[in-house]
């Protein structure tokens, strides 16, 4: 697919530090070799050297040149609890729950990405998708400017000629069950960015309700439609509209009918959904019933890149998550 062929491409021209919480899970070591071998990122292992050194061993998987880092040893583990404390004192926490808490891999590997051990962070073969945002959202935080992490899809429906000819891009369908309108006008925003810098598309986004243009009446509705507003008026570079319903967003012909003055009706590639319950069903509709891969979900919004794997995800996708998260990383000043 030539869209993970330039990610690859950009992942190796600038090898970034990214660390896999999960050390000791089977998946993450196979793809720790290959992503070595294709020279993608440098990866850190955090979890038991025994464990993990000992189940290399039985794969038959390579680790040489691969950093192992046990927070029950590390010499690190002091200093980040300390920071950790530091960062969450005024919400309760304790220097002695601190540092019981930065000895959890998925926190120990939260602090590395903090305190620039790390460019980014890869997780979820074990955990929930909430185990892996908590600590992000409490440590890393959202980026400047931005007032919401959120999660996008990027959808490859083969033979379509829908969007960039099958490629679209989803969000929110992982993270923020049911969004503010200012929520909703920054993830279109953060969304529209991601289009143009990880899948070079010139985005044109339509924030999705089940009325277009004012054909239905409802706070549902309104929602959508003040997202759309603010979001114009924080971005009006950005072709951004709505509301609109999802055949007039992506097919022509609708478009002419329902929302004929819109630059973006009938063709829009990025699609905005108005909360976690239509997101989440309505990329797995596609990815199922359009036999469509779903590459994500990725995050975007926190201050350094932390993303999220699927729990039936293979060693192959791991790979995949951390090239495009060592390729977010590259665009971190
Ligand atoms: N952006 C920025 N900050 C946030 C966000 C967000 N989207 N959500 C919560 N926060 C902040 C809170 O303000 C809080 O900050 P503070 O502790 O510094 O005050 C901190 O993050 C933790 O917030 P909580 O309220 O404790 O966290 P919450 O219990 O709301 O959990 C979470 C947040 C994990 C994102 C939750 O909303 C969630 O579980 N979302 C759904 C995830 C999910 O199950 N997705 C579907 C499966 S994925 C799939 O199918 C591919």
């Amino acid at each position: 697919m030539e869209l993970m062929k330039n990610i690859w491409q950009a992942a190796k021209a600038d090898r970034k530090k990214i660390v896999l919480p999960e050390g000791d899970e089977e998946r993450n070591l196979v793809a720790s070799e290959k992503i070595k071998k294709e020279g993608l990122a440098e990866v850190v292992l955090v979890g038991s050297l025994e464990i993990i050194k000992e189940k290399a061993k039985n794969l038959g998987v390579n680790l040489d040149g691969i950093e192992i880092i046990d927070p029950e040893t590390s010499p690190k583990t002091d200093e980040y609890a300390e920071a950790f404390y530091e960062l969450r004192k005024n919400k309760g926490m304790t220097k002695d729950k601190a540092l019981k808490i930065v000895k959890d891999p998925l926190y120990y590997g939260t602090m590395m990405v903090k305190m620039d051990d790390a460019h980014g962070m890869v997780s979820g073969a074990v955990h929930t998708t909430g185990d892996l945002l908590r600590p992000g959202l409490q440590i890393i935080k959202t980026a400047p400017g931005v007032s919401v992490v959120s999660s996008f899809f990027i959808m490859m429906v083969p033979d379509c000629q829908y969007g960039e000819e099958g490629m679209l891009v989803f969000s929110d369908c992982a993270v923020n069950p049911n969004p503010t309108a200012e929520q909703l006008a920054s993830i279109a925003i953060a969304t529209a960015e991601t289009a143009k810098s990880l899948c070079k598309i010139d985005p044109k986004v339509a924030m999705l309700s089940f009325s277009t243009m004012g054909s239905a009446d409802h706070e549902l509705v309104e929602k959508v439609r003040n997202a759309t507003e603010i979001a114009k008026e924080q971005r009006p570079d950005l072709a951004i509209d709505g509301e609109m319903q999802l055949d007039a967003a992506i097919v022509g012909k609708v478009a002419k009918q329902k929302a004929p003055n819109s630059e973006v009706a009938g063709k829009a590639n990025v699609l905005i959904f108005p909360d976690l319950q239509s997101g989440n069903i309505g990329y797995k509709l596609v990815q199922r019933f359009a036999k469509a891969e779903a590459i994500g979900p990725i995050c975007q919004g926190f201050a350094k890149p932390i993303n999220d794997l699927s729990r039936g995800c293979s060693s192959d996708d791991i790979v995949s998550v951390v090239a495009l998260t060592a390729v977010q990383a590259q665009a971190i000043k």
